[in-house]
């Protein structure tokens, strides 16, 4: 497979491509800047690839100190060892400024701080609620000609706000310097999912409706909202994680082989994949709320908002029609780990097959990232019977993993919009959930530590039901990582 950012960036015009000369973070001392970005600018810093100035900004009258003691903590946080140097120099690059996102004074201080650069990148790392605002703003009081706008997830909360969103864009800046960020599509792991179906060809000949019976995706995670009440109350599960994290993944499976010889070959197969799934019926959705959660600060105390969303979605293609691909996604869960399963059909002869079949087994991390087959294989001994046997190949952890907001930061910053959902992709995928999302349905409680509400058992009955992460314990065969 060529080097795919390579076939993104080459022959577009150099303009798209000159680096940003500074990074403007909206959202500076919020949760997420805490967790992701900070962590992510420091390896950008120590790997060379982060010298211009960081400028955050948020409603908060702070100082430069305030700020850097805040990227201080998120690094130390991390935990291991702290490359000194690198943290010392990150902590240069930093300014504050401080204002109303409503008043256009916050905004003339921007312009003042950014000096002469030219080219900076916006990346708002605030509620959605906020974008068109701050956009306009910019684009009164800034020089927007070269600047590139990076936008957080939830992109909208329906497809109308996502087209009025991407109209208020457009009328600032072209499609090629706005970056809408989905940080699933910058893991590893997930990029892995590519890999393995276009890099391999004795895949391709079943990967499709005549040898796979059913995909699922689980997003298990077991914590619950984290202090995050006022965002979740205000988003729940499908607008979370589902309309975005899982239709990515579910598109990185389905998707036709990408040319790999353009900017925009991988882009156009993922919406490909979004318009070929019918908008979802509320019937095959089941909502879940865990017991306690209305009790978070910050969340309403009649909240109706879902903290566990379990779909079922057809893709219909020549290559999946009639196979179902569900996908599972909650907090408060058993296990943290997102899994993806692809079930193969069974083979004819049952005395020789035994009960279960084949399957392809993706964990996606976070923690361990793998890659399992199950096969059936002869169990050892006088009876003529076969038994499971797992072959994994298991992702190790490395110093020079690039964690998915780093890659993701650094390609906006060079203008490659490869791994970012574009205007298209962004408006079908939100066609697909609105339904759901614009119709009543029930709210089921669970507790925290299941698997979720009985009611999604349901949706699964025909496919053997869900597949839980933890409960696999077929023998194993490691060819860990083999040359
Ligand atoms: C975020 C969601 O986009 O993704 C969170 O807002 C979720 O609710 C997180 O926990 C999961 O990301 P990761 O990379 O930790 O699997």
């Amino acid at each position: 497979m060529p080097d795919l950012r390579q076939a993104c960036t080459s022959g577009k015009p150099s303009e798209d491509t000159a680096p940003s000369d500074a990074l403007v973070l909206f959202g500076a001392m919020g949760d997420l800047a805490h967790k992701k970005i900070f962590p992510a600018l420091y390896h950008m810093v120590r790997r060379g690839h982060l010298d211009v100035p960081v400028i955050g900004i948020a409603r908060a009258a702070r100082t430069d100190e305030h700020l850097k003691e805040r990227v201080r903590d998120s690094i130390q946080q991390q935990g291991g060892d702290i490359d000194q140097e690198a943290l010392a120099k990150l902590l240069k690059l930093l300014r504050y400024v401080g204002g109303d996102y409503e008043k256009p004074g916050t905004f003339d201080l921007l312009q003042k701080t950014l000096g002469s650069t030219s080219r900076p990148a916006h990346y708002l790392a605030i509620p959605p609620s906020l974008f068109t605002n701050v956009v306009e703003s910019l684009a009164k009081s800034n020089d927007m000609k070269n600047a590139r706008v990076i936008v957080e997830k939830p992109f909208g909360r329906d497809l109308a706000s996502a087209q009025q969103l991407n109209a208020a864009l457009h009328g600032v800046l072209p499609e090629s310097r706005i970056f809408r960020i989905d940080h699933y599509l910058g893991k590893e792991a997930v990029l892995n999912l590519l890999f393995f179906r276009f890099a391999n060809s004795f895949l391709e000949p079943i990967w499709n409706r005549n040898y796979i019976e059913s995909v699922q995706i689980t997003m298990a995670e077991k914590f619950g909202i984290e202090g995050r009440g006022k965002f979740y109350d205000d988003t729940g599960a499908i607008r979370d994680v589902v309309e975005n994290h899982m239709l990515q993944v579910v598109a990185f499976l389905a998707m036709e082989a990408p040319t790999g010889i353009y900017c925009d070959a991988i882009r156009d197969e993922q919406v490909k994949v979004f318009r070929a799934i019918p908008p979802l019926d509320p019937k095959h959705l089941v909502r879940g709320q865990f017991k306690g959660y209305k009790t978070e600060k910050g969340v309403a105390p009649d909240s109706k908002v879902e903290t566990f969303a379990a779909v079922r979605l057809e893709v219909q293609s020549w290559r999946w029609s009639g196979v179902p691909f569900l996908i599972r996604a909650g907090k408060c869960l058993p296990v943290t780990t997102t899994e993806v399963l692809v079930k193969l059909r069974k083979p004819p002869l049952d005395n020789l097959a035994g009960e279960s079949s084949n399957h392809f087994r993706f964990r996606l991390g976070p923690g361990e990232i793998s890659l399992s087959l199950v096969a059936r294989v002869k169990r050892p001994g006088e009876e003529l019977i076969s038994m499971p046997a797992q072959l994994s190949a298991v992702e190790e952890h490395t110093a020079d993993e690039v964690d998915a907001y780093e890659r993701l930061l650094g390609d906006a910053m060079h203008g490659d919009a490869m791994l970012f959902v574009r205007e298209d992709a962004v408006e079908a995928a939100w066609a697909i959930v609105d339904p759901i999302l614009a119709t009543a349905t029930n709210l089921y409680s669970y507790e925290p530590g299941s698997w979720g509400p009985r009611e999604a058992d349901g949706l699964a009955t025909d496919v053997d039901g869900w597949h839980n992460p933890e409960e696999h314990k077929e023998s194993t065969v490691h060819v860990a990582n083999s040359a």
